[in-house]
Order: C-alpha cells, then sequence, then structure tokens
C-alpha cells in the first residue's frame, strides 16, 4: 500500500494525492531522521527541513511572546520547535503517531521547555480545558477526513484560553478536489464558527487561518 502511494506521488506529485492514512505516518516514523524528514516535508533533506521558512510560525501575524503557552497540533517531528520553544514560555506537541512523538523528543532535546505528547489521533484529552495562548497546525488538515478535523476545531476551542489563537492551514476544494477532507470557504467558516476568523497568507492550495476564541459563554 505505502508503495503503490509512493509510485503514485512520484509522477502525480504530493499534493494530489487522496488524504494520507496513519499507516503512512507510522512507516515514515519508522526509520532514520532523515527518511521521517524526508516523508514529513515531500523530498526534504535535512538541511531543507532546518532552514526552509515556509511555515505558519513565519507569517507576521503568528504572534508570540515569552508568557505564552504554545501547542502544536500534529508536530510530527517537531520540525518548526527550534523556531518557537526559544521564544515562548512552553512548546507541547501533539502526534498520534508514538515513534514520530520519540523522534521528535530526541531532535528537541536540546529545549528544556518542551514536551511532545501521543495522542489518540481526534481528540486533546490530555491537556485541561482553557490551558494555552497558541495553537497551531500546519501540513496536517489535508491528512484528516472531516469528522476527525470536525473533533480538532471542538478540542482546540476547548483547551485555548479565551482570546486564544488557532492558526491552521485548511485545503481547499479547488486543489485538492476530493469532498473527504478538502474544504470551501463556507466549509471553513462553518468549521471554525466558534471562532473570529481572518484569512491570512496566500497559497492555492490551502486556506491558511487565524482564528481567535470567541468567548461564548
Ligand atoms: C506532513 S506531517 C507535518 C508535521 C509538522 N506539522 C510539520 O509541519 O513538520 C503530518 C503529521 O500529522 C500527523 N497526523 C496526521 N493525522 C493526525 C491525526 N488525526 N492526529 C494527530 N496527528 C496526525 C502525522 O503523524 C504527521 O506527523
Amino acid at each position: 500500500m505505502v508503495k503503490i502511494r509512493n509510485i503514485a506521488r512520484k509522477f502525480l506529485g504530493r499534493d494530489k494525492i487522496k488524504s494520507i492514512g496513519k499507516e503512512y505516518w507510522e512507516s515514515a516514523a519508522s526509520g532514520s531522521v532523515e527518511k521521517a524528514m524526508k516523508r514529513i516535508c515531500d523530498g526534504f533533506t535535512r538541511e531543507d527541513f532546518e532552514t526552509k521558512k515556509e511555515s505558519i510560525v513565519f507569517v507576521k501575524e503568528f504572534q508570540i511572546s515569552s508568557r505564552d503557552e504554545v501547542l502544536e497540533l500534529a508536530c510530527g517531528m517537531g520540525r518548526t520547535c527550534r523556531w518557537v520553544a526559544p521564544k515562548v514560555k512552553q512548546y507541547t506537541g501533539v502526534d498520534f503517531i508514538p515513534q514520530m512523538v520519540e523522534k521528535a523528543k530526541s531532535y528537541n532535546s536540546s529545549f528544556l521547555n518542551t514536551k511532545f505528547i501521543v495522542n489518540d489521533g481526534r481528540t486533546l484529552s490530555a491537556f485541561q480545558d482553557n490551558s494555552f495562548d497558541v495553537v497551531y497546525c500546519e501540513i496536517a488538515f489535508q491528512h484528516m477526513t472531516k469528522d476527525v478535523q470536525e473533533s480538532y476545531a471542538e478540542e482546540v476551542y476547548r483547551v485555548l484560553k479565551n482570546d486564544g489563537f488557532f492558526f491552521v492551514q485548511l485545503p481547499k476544494i479547488e486543489f485538492y478536489k476530493d469532498p473527504t477532507f478538502a474544504l470551501s470557504k463556507e466549509e471553513v467558516n462553518d468549521l471554525l464558527r466558534k471562532y473570529e476568523t481572518t484569512y491570512i497568507g496566500n497559497s492555492s492550495a490551502y486556506h491558511i487561518v487565524m482564528a481567535k476564541k470567541l468567548n461564548l459563554a
């Protein structure tokens, strides 16, 4: 299955491939660090992985401070942790693949204000309500079906502090075509109905959204 997908990726390009499942990420995390980097970021070398700055954490709206508790959802190997951890009080990464979380821990072991946690693939049950100032998630929602996306939108809302921000990249239907995971703008607005949403960045493949938690109580 993984082999067929890799051949398809080679000929069609990663971005046109249907949502990738758990099996793929288990395989990606089971080999060398370099192999995992390549699979996480579609062919990236270690140097690309460590230096390329096309990331949500570099958009000007991604404002973080030394008082902030930050959660990265679907963190993979914690590629962006190195840019975030030095600027905040605490960085926490969560991913549903245990081997990925192990890699993230050793890859980021020099940052002492970090934690990496395995989750169940649809909830953030390890965390209390109102725990984080900022939650972010990049290049991951295209690998989740809509029921999982809905579950995470609710869970992120729960764990964010009032007025906290959720920064997320969501797959565009115009680009991916597959309605099992890709979203129109109306669907994004519905998914993030409990947030005040601002569209930021400029991408043909993703809606890039800064979503502020609304205090609905
Ligand atoms: C393309 S990688 C991106 C990793 C990281 N966000 C980055 O930018 O380097 C996608 C990650 O999402 C994780 N993932 C996919 N579906 C998930 C889910 N339902 N719950 C938690 N993690 C998930 C995978 O294990 C993988 O580590």
